[in-house]
C-alpha cells in the first residue's frame, strides 16, 4: 500500500475544484462562455464536467456529429489552465433515437413501457443502445484523445433504475443459467420454490419480480438485484471499450448516488472496472427543527464518504457533485448557513476526497433544475454570497497540493453490505417497516466518529486482516467463506462485534439450520433462540454485570429488538433486567484464539454504544486522531502522505468548541498559525493544519518565523489555481 497515491490524473497534481458545466445550454450566447471562463478563474475552478446531457447537441441527426461547440469549450478550458471531466452522454438520449428504436426504452416493474423523456431510463441490454452509445463514445475518444484539457472520463450519470423488457428477461435467464450451472434443480433449491407451489420446470418460465407478478420468492428478488448490478456493469464496460482503446491513460469513473437511500446497485461490484470512485452527495444541513443537529448529518455522510474511500482500498475518491447553494432534492431547499459550504466541502476532503465538485456551475434558465444551487446564479455575476463562498474555498483548496493522494489509516472497519441490506429489507416479520439496517450501521460507526477514530466502511468480501476491530451490525446474510474469515480474524487477535439478527441466512436467503447465528455461532459463542420485536414506545432495561471487562456501569435501554440468547462458550457481560427474559444475557464476550468476539443482543438506545466502544477502543489499543476525547459535534480527521500528517478540524455545531490537543502541535496551512495544548474552534469552523513536530526542526512548511514560504510560493509560481 503506497504512503501516498498519485493524483487522479498526474496532468493535474492539485485538488480538483469545479462542477457540472452545461455550456451547450448557452450556445446562442457565446459571450456567456467567456464570462464563464472569467468566473472560473475567479472561483479557482480547475475541473469542469462537460457533456453529461449533451447527446442531442452532439448528434443532432443520426450519424451526424457536431463537435464544434465542445471543441471551443475544450480549447477554452485548456487556455484557462482548466481541465475537462468529460462525460459520455448515455444518461439522456436524443428524441430521434427513441422514436426510431423503441427497444431502447425501459419497461417498468409492472411491465409498462415508458415513453421518451426524462433521463437515466434506457434499457441496459438493448444491442441498439449499446451500439449507439459506443459509437458516440468512440467519436468523443477519438476526437479528444490528445486534447490537453481531457482529464477524466465520467461515464454516463448515476446509473440507476431497472428494465424489465423481454431483452432484459432473456439476459436475466442467461445469467441465472450460468449462476446455477445450467441446473434448474439447483435454482429451485436455492429459491426454495416448493413454497406456494412455485417450482420451475423450464428456464423460460422464469421472469423478473414485479408488483403484479412474482415477488414472494426472496431468492429470486435477490438474484434479480444482483443481475441488475451485473447488467449495469456490463453496459458500463461496453461504454468503456473505445475509451480504453484511444485513451488508455485517462482514468475512468462514474458518479455513484451517495444518498443513504440508494439501494439499487451494489457499488462494490464496480470496483474492478473503475480507476477512481466518485460520489454525488447532497447533505441536508440545518435540520435542527426536526431534532437532527448538523453534527449528526455530518456523521452520517462521514459514513458514506468512508465507504467510497474504502472501495478502492483507501484510494482518494472524487466528490463529483454537491450543491454549492441550497439542497434541492430535500423537502425544503434550505440555504447553507454561513461557513457551511467550507465546512461541508472540507469534510469530504478530510474523509479522502481529492476533489470538490458541484452540481451545477451555472443555473439553467429553464427546465426542472433551474433553481438548483449553482456557483453562478441567474444574476450572472460573482457578487453573490454563494459565489464568494465557492471562491474562498477554491483559495483554500489550492493550498492543499500536499494533501492530494494522502491516505487515511483506519484500524477499525464497519461492514455495510448491499446484498445483506436487500435481504433484510425483504424480511417479512420482525419489524415490517423499519428494519433500519443503514441507520444501525451508522449508529455503530458514529461511536467511533465521536471518538475521532478513523473507520473504513467495507462489505463482507473485503480483507478483514488489516483491522483491529471489525464491527458487523445486523449481519443477517453470511455468504460462503465470510464466517471462516471472521474466525481467522479473531483467532489472530482481532476484536469482532456482532449484534442481534446476525447469521440468519445464506447467500440465497435460505435460513441456516441448527441454530442462529448459524456459521457465526462458534466465534460468538452464543445461540440465539428467539427475537422479541417491541412496540413503538416500549423499553427494556439492560444491566451490566459488576466487575465486567469493559467497566460498564449503570443501566441501559433496549428498544425495538431483543434477542434471547444462550451464552455457550461466551461469558455474559450484561443481562436483561425486564420482562420474562430478565437475567438472560444481553451482551456477551467470547474469547476465541488470540482475540474476542462480542454479541450485542439488543437494539440499543443512547447512551450505550458510546461507552461500549470507548472501552473497546482502549482495550484494543486503537489510535485516536487526538489523545483526548473530542467535544460533541467536532470531527477531527487525519490524512498522511508519508512525510506529513494533515489534520482536518471541523466544528459542526453553532457554538465555539475547546479542543484539547494534548501533545499534538499543529500549524494552520493557510495562515501559519500554530496551535499547542488547546485551541478554540469557532462555530462551523473548518481548519486544515499540518502536524508540526518542532518549531526549530526542519519545518518543511516554513510556517514559523514569518517565513511562510511553501504554500505561498506555489501561488506565485502560478502552478496552483
Ligand atoms: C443528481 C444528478 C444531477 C442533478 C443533481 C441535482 O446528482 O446527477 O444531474 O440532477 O442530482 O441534485
Ligand atoms: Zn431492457
Amino acid at each position: 500500500m503506497p504512503d501516498r497515491y498519485p493524483p487522479i490524473n498526474p496532468k493535474c497534481p492539485h485538488m480538483l475544484h469545479g462542477g457540472d458545466y452545461n455550456p451547450d445550454q448557452w450556445i446562442e450566447t457565446p459571450e456567456i462562455w467567456d464570462e464563464d471562463m472569467r468566473l472560473m478563474r475567479l472561483a479557482h475552478c480547475n475541473a469542469m464536467t462537460v457533456g453529461v446531457f449533451s447527446w442531442a447537441q452532439l448528434e443532432p441527426e443520426e450519424g451526424h456529429y457536431d463537435f464544434s461547440w465542445l471543441d471551443t469549450i475544450m480549447d477554452k478550458l485548456a487556455e484557462n489552465d482548466a481541465f475537462a471531466v468529460l462525460a459520455t452522454p448515455s444518461a439522456a438520449r436524443p428524441a430521434w433515437l427513441s422514436k426510431k428504436n423503441p427497444e431502447i426504452l425501459r419497461v417498468q416493474p409492472d411491465r409498462h413501457k415508458i415513453r421518451h423523456g426524462g433521463r437515466c431510463n434506457h434499457c441496459p441490454t438493448s444491442p441498439i443502445y449499446r451500439e449507439k452509445t459506443q459509437s458516440i463514445n468512440r467519436a468523443l475518444a477519438e476526437r479528444y484523445r490528445d486534447h490537453p484539457a481531457l482529464l477524466v472520463w465520467h461515464l454516463s450519470n448515476e446509473y440507476s433504475g431497472e428494465c424489465h423488457c423481454d431483452l432484459c428477461q432473456e439476459a436475466f435467464r442467461a445469467w441465472l443459467r450460468e449462476r446455477y450451472e445450467h441446473d434448474l434443480a439447483r435454482l429451485n433449491h436455492a429459491w426454495w420454490t416448493r413454497f406456494w407451489s412455485h417450482a420451475f420446470t423450464d428456464w423460460s418460465q422464469i421472469e423478473s419480480p414485479g408488483p403484479n407478478g412474482e415477488n414472494s420468492i426472496h431468492g429470486l428478488n435477490l438474484d434479480w438485484k444482483r443481475f441488475v448490478t451485473h447488467q449495469t456493469v456490463d453496459f458500463m464496460k461496453n461504454e468503456m471499450v473505445p475509451l480504453r482503446e484511444f485513451t488508455p491513460d485517462v482514468p475512468v469513473t462514474t458518479n455513484f448516488i451517495g444518498a443513504e437511500v440508494f439501494v439499487g446497485r451494489d457499488y462494490w461490484k464496480f470496483r474492478d472496472v473503475l480507476d477512481v470512485v466518485s460520489v454525488d452527495l447532497y447533505p441536508h444541513w440545518g435540520r435542527e427543527e426536526e431534532s437532527v443537529p448538523d453534527w449528526q448529518t455530518a456523521l452520517q455522510f462521514g459514513f458514506v464518504y468512508d465507504m467510497h474511500r474504502a472501495m478502492l482500498d483507501g484510494k482518494p475518491f472524487m466528490l463529483m457533485e454537491s450543491s454549492p447553494g441550497a439542497a434541492f432534492s430535500t423537502a425544503n431547499s434550505r440555504l447553507k448557513r454561513p461557513g457551511m459550504h467550507r465546512l461541508a466541502s472540507l469534510q469530504a476532503v478530510a474523509h479522502g476526497s481529492d476533489t470538490v465538485q458541484y452540481f451545477q456551475w451555472r443555473k439553467s434558465r429553464g427546465g426542472a433544475e433551474k433553481f438548483h444551487g449553482a456557483v453562478v446564479d441567474h444574476a450572472g455575476h460573482e457578487n453573490t454570497r454563494v459565489f464568494q463562498d465557492v471562491a474562498a474555498l477554491g483559495e483554500t483548496l489550492r493550498r492543499l497540493d500536499d494533501v492530494v493522494g494522502a491516505r487515511t489509516n483506519a484500524e477499525v472497519a464497519v461492514i455495510y453490505d448491499w446484498e445483506n441490506r436487500w435481504a433484510i429489507d425483504d424480511v417479512h416479520g420482525l419489524r415490517r417497516e423499519h428494519k433500519d439496517y443503514f441507520e444501525t450501521c451508522v449508529r455503530h460507526y458514529g461511536a467511533f466518529w465521536k471518538q475521532g477514530v478513523a473507520v473504513d466502511v467495507i462489505n463482507e468480501d473485503a480483507d478483514f486482516s488489516k483491522y483491529k476491530i471489525l464491527v458487523a451490525p445486523m449481519l443477517y446474510m453470511v455468504r460462503p467463506g465470510v464466517a471462516e474469515r471472521i474466525e481467522s480474524f479473531v483467532r489472530d487477535g482481532g476484536t469482532f462485534v456482532a449484534t442481534y439478527w446476525s447469521g440468519i441466512v445464506d447467500e440465497s436467503d435460505l435460513c441456516f439450520l441448527g441454530g442462529f447465528p448459524g456459521p457465526l455461532r462458534r466465534v460468538l459463542g452464543v445461540w440465539a433462540e428467539e427475537i422479541d420485536a417491541l412496540g413503538k414506545d416500549e423499553r427494556k432495561r439492560v444491566t451490566p454485570l459488576p466487575g465486567n471487562a469493559l467497566g460498564l456501569t449503570g443501566t441501559f435501554e433496549a428498544v425495538e429488538l431483543c434477542d434471547l440468547i444462550h451464552a455457550e462458550s461466551a461469558e455474559t457481560v450484561a443481562i436483561y433486567a425486564s420482562d420474562f427474559y430478565e437475567s438472560h444475557p444481553a451482551l456477551t464476550r467470547n474469547t476465541f484464539g488470540e482475540g474476542e468476539a462480542w454479541y450485542i443482543a439488543f437494539r440499543d438506545r443512547d447512551p450505550f454504544l458510546d461507552p461500549f466502544y470507548e472501552a473497546l477502543i482502549k482495550r484494543a489499543g486503537i489510535r485516536r486522531t487526538l489523545e483526548k476525547s473530542l467535544p460533541l459535534g467536532v470531527s477531527v480527521r487525519v490524512r498522511g502522505n508519508g512525510r506529513h500528517r494533515f489534520y482536518f478540524l471541523l466544528n459542526f455545531t453553532d457554538l465555539p468548541r475547546n479542543l484539547p490537543l494534548g501533545s499534538t502541535r499543529l500549524a494552520d496551512v493557510e495562515n501559519g498559525m500554530v496551535f499547542e495544548t488547546e485551541m478554540v474552534l469557532e462555530p462551523r469552523a473548518a481548519l486544515v493544519a499540518v502536524e508540526w513536530e518542532s518549531r526549530t526542526e526542519a519545518d518543511p512548511f516554513h510556517l514559523g518565523g514569518g517565513a511562510k514560504a511553501r504554500w505561498w510560493d506555489r501561488e506565485s509560481e502560478g502552478r496552483a489555481r
